[in-house]
């Protein structure tokens, strides 16, 4: 059931490894990662060039978002907000936030990929200015193309 959210009542943060579970349940149950918790707690926590923010509302987690910043480009890993919380502007406010912190590290450009059949995430990602550059041919396991977009951010001094 869609759960109703006020804006202000959503707190954003870098993720600590407490969060490591829920970002492991939900990589492996919804994007179906072949991953190990420890190999997550690792990217998560441990490996400098990662961004993992997560979301709370109450103290629940309910979104998160990822990447990773080989400079001067970045890379969206991943974003996910919990079902009965989409469509109210949860997954807009993480990607926001990720670009502002990615200014900070002074990062140029984003680059992420996301599947053609995926509308919801897509025009999210067209709202932000992110355009197609390319398609990856067969590029996910069950080999549905991926579609590369990029934004420029230019967030160097
Ligand atoms: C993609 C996803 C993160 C969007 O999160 P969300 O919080 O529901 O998105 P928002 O409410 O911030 O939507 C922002 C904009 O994106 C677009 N959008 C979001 N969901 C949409 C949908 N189902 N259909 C069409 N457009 C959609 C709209 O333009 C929306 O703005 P508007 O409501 O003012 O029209 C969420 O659907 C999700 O977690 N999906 C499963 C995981 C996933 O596919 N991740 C992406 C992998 S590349």
């Amino acid at each position: 059931m869609q759960k109703v959210v006020k804006q202000e009542h959503i707190h954003i943060r870098k993720m600590d490894m407490s969060d490591v579970p829920f970002v492991y349940h939900h990589e492996t149950k919804v994007f179906h990662q072949r991953i190990e918790e420890k190999a997550l707690y690792q990217e998560i926590i441990e490996n400098n060039l990662s961004r993992y923010f997560i979301a709370l509302i109450e103290g629940k987690r309910v979104a998160y978002i990822g990447g990773w910043v080989p400079k001067p480009n970045a890379e969206i890993m991943t974003i996910y907000v919990k079902e009965e919380y989409r469509k109210q502007h949860i997954g807009h406010l993480l990607l926001s936030y990720i670009i502002e912190e990615l200014k900070k590290d002074e990062v140029e450009s984003i680059t992420l990929e996301v599947r053609p059949s995926n509308t919801a995430a897509i025009t999210l990602y067209r709202s932000f200015g992110f355009l197609d550059v390319a398609v990856r041919k067969e590029y996910y396991q069950d080999k549905e193309d991926a579609l590369l977009m990029y934004l420029l951010i230019g967030g160097h001094k």
